[in-house]
């Protein structure tokens, strides 16, 4: 039998679990026209949730359009407006007969070369490099217009959104589209990555052009009572036992990490036969750790000491890292250092700050640094 855990990709059918208020809140933003922003830190389900969302709402309402975008290996700013643009065209109708016409009414000021590859029923769209930038307007609007030609709601989703800051005169454009996009009646977006310190500043930051752009949902992990139903569940799914105490021991090792827990759970699921062992979730969660080991020991060696001191102190539960003692008893450098060094590993997504304290991202990592440390 295949084994009912999953990671690595995103989860969107039977190994997703709960996540009910954030389900019902999305799809009801999405089909009203609310905008909406998702930020959480690394791997705890983002793009699963919209994945999910998304499948919903064209079951359920299949007259809507969803265009889905990932800006993961989108490196300019010309390649992001002619793959919005070819996308647009393409959910828009999937007839590859009816693309060219759409071009010419869709376009005034560009003039696109449409290639169409009919075997697989996709199209390439050709732009000029300097005119596609002059004319980005042109671009931001095609949903607004096509879902008025056609008459049609849409919904745009667009992953690794913080992927815009790499781009050159990248506030030109954040610029554009707020300015463009608050105005559209028929389409809402959804904004959503896995930079939590970029994303936080592009939508949270009163100076840049997306603040208040929507809704916005700082996504939380999912629940112990939930995590503990949904192993129990799919292991009896699989016809193999976990009692809940395992169930919480895996939960409470990766301390909720929605991909740690699914690793952890495949790898306990993959050892036991009938009735998962005594001895089946620390061995499972030795073998994770060797595996990350080659990362965390990279990680470690591009730090500078006071970085990874300030890593050992965060883990110690300091919260005062810019008091006297704090900055001796775990020698941190100077405030300015400290200051430093706290966005540096903010960036890295090691630490993060959650409720008012600083926390450390990693379950592994975590476990990884107390044992080389001795801390
Ligand atoms: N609702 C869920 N139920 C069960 N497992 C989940 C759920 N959401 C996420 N996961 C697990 O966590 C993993 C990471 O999820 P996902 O890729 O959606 O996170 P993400 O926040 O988009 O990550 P990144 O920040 O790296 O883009 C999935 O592969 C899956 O194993
Ligand atoms: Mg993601």
């Amino acid at each position: 039998m295949k084994s009912p855990f999953m990671f690595g990709s995103t989860v969107s059918t039977i190994a997703f679990t709960n996540r009910k208020i954030e389900l019902k809140r999305l799809q009801s933003n999405l089909v009203n026209g609310i905008n909406t922003t998702i930020i959480s830190p690394r791997r705890w389900g983002k793009s699963s949730l919209v994945e999910y969302v998304t499948k919903k709402i064209r079951k359920d309402q299949s007259e809507i359009v969803i265009i889905s975008m990932d800006l993961f290996s989108v490196r300019s700013q010309e390649e992001f407006l002619s793959e919005f643009a070819r996308l647009c065209i393409r959910g828009i109708s999937d007839k590859w007969e009816e693309w060219a016409k759409t071009i010419k009414e869709a376009f005034k000021k560009l003039v696109p070369k449409l290639v169409i590859n009919a075997d697989v029923g996709d199209l390439t769209l050709e732009f000029d490099w300097n005119e596609i930038v002059k004319q980005k307007d042109e671009i931001l609007n095609l949903p607004e217009k096509l879902a008025e030609i056609r008459r049609k709601k849409v919904i745009i989703c667009i992953d690794e959104f913080q992927n815009i800051r790499n781009f050159d005169s990248q506030l030109d454009l954040e610029r554009a589209m707020r300015a463009n996009w608050q105005r559209h009646k028929n389409v809402t977006y959804c904004l959503y990555g896995s930079k939590r310190h970029m994303m936080t500043d592009i939508f949270n930051a009163s100076s840049n052009p997306f603040y208040r752009f929507g809704d916005l949902i700082l996504l939380n992990k999912i629940s112990t009572t939930d995590w503990v139903d949904f192993l129990c569940k799919s292991f009896a799914r699989s016809k193999k036992i976990i009692s809940p105490t395992q169930a919480e021991q895996i939960t409470s090792l990766m301390e909720n990490h929605a991909w740690y827990i699914q690793q952890l759970a495949h790898y306990t699921w993959i050892k036991t036969d009938k009735e998962v062992d005594a001895n089946g979730i620390g061995e499972s969660f030795e073998e994770i750790l060797a595996s990350q080991l080659p990362f965390f020991e990279a990680t470690i060696e591009r730090l500078s000491n006071t970085q990874i001191n300030l890593m050992k102190a965060v883990l110690s539960g300091e919260q005062q890292y810019t008091g006297t003692s704090a900055m001796r008893n775990y020698g941190l450098g100077t405030p300015n250092n400290v200051r430093k060094n706290i966005k540096v590993l903010e960036e890295l997504d090691i630490i993060d700050k959650y409720d008012g304290n600083y926390i450390f991202l990693d379950p592994v990592f975590k476990v990884w640094m107390t044992r080389t440390f001795r801390l």
